[in-house]
């Protein structure tokens, strides 16, 4: 069933996915609609160890509480130093997607192809400061490759061009991968993440705190359209 809703999303590209890292976790059934009625297609989960990454967010109950308010498909980015310890759990709890950083892993070959086993979508998450060269071993056993365009742990950070050419390399090398951008995404950054051949777009800030998620996913899905190259998966 996840392993569907892979090729779903798949269908959706280009798409945004908002990340709810910056939402009020106090009222996550409210934000969940804001974001559906917006536009929001799928909905990216930021989960954190404190231990990965400098920063606590949430587990499963998070996803199993989201679950039980929406239909969309659940994308979970794991920052957390055991991947493999939480990844059924994660899929129990609804998880259509699930990413695991490959700084976190002694074998991410292994890690891609136990996910694989539980049935979701597999994506391998690649840092700021991390060069392209370690995703080989693993690029065989995965769906999505999410490059990360800050260093992983915040929401708010600054866009890093560093990752627009590990974009272009991928998109060259691997035109069936699904590819994923997070972090600093704005009406700017959106359009060279796109020209770089990026389908799916991860966006925290310049959403949720804007006085109005409508407005502001719109202008995102804009720059989206203005880019003149269209190398994504589909293409
Ligand atoms: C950062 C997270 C991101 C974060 C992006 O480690 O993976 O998903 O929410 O937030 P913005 O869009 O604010 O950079
Ligand atoms: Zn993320």
């Amino acid at each position: 069933m996840p392993r569907a809703t892979l090729d779903a999303i798949r269908e959706l590209t280009p798409a945004i996915m908002p990340s709810i890292l910056s939402c009020d976790f106090g009222d996550m059934k409210s934000e969940v609609t804001r974001l559906t009625d917006a536009g929001a297609q799928a909905l990216h989960l930021d989960v954190m160890d404190g231990h990965f990454v400098p920063n606590l967010t949430f587990g499963m109950p998070m996803v199993s509480g989201l679950r039980r308010h929406t239909d969309l498909p659940l994308d979970v980015h794991l920052m957390i130093s055991e991947p493999l310890r939480y990844a059924k759990p994660m899929v129990q709890a609804g998880a259509d997607v699930l990413t695991f950083h490959v700084e976190a892993v002694e074998d991410a070959a292994f890690v891609a192809k136990e996910f694989r086993k539980l049935g979701v979508g597999v994506g391998v998450a690649l840092d700021s400061d991390t060069k392209l060269t370690d995703l080989e071993p693993c690029l065989d056993f995965v769906d999505m490759v999410l490059v990360m365009s800050v260093k992983a742990g915040f929401g708010g950070q600054s866009f890093n061009p560093i990752s627009l050419e590990k974009l272009r390399l991928l998109r060259d090398n691997h035109p069936e991968l699904l590819l994923q951008i997070d972090g600093g995404m704005n009406t700017e950054t959106i359009v060279l993440a796109r020209d770089a051949g990026c389908d799916l777009f991860v966006v925290g800030s310049s959403i949720i705190h804007s006085d109005d998620y409508s407005e502001a996913f719109a202008e995102l899905d804009q720059a989206i359209k203005s880019a003149t190259a269209t190398r994504g998966v589909k293409a």
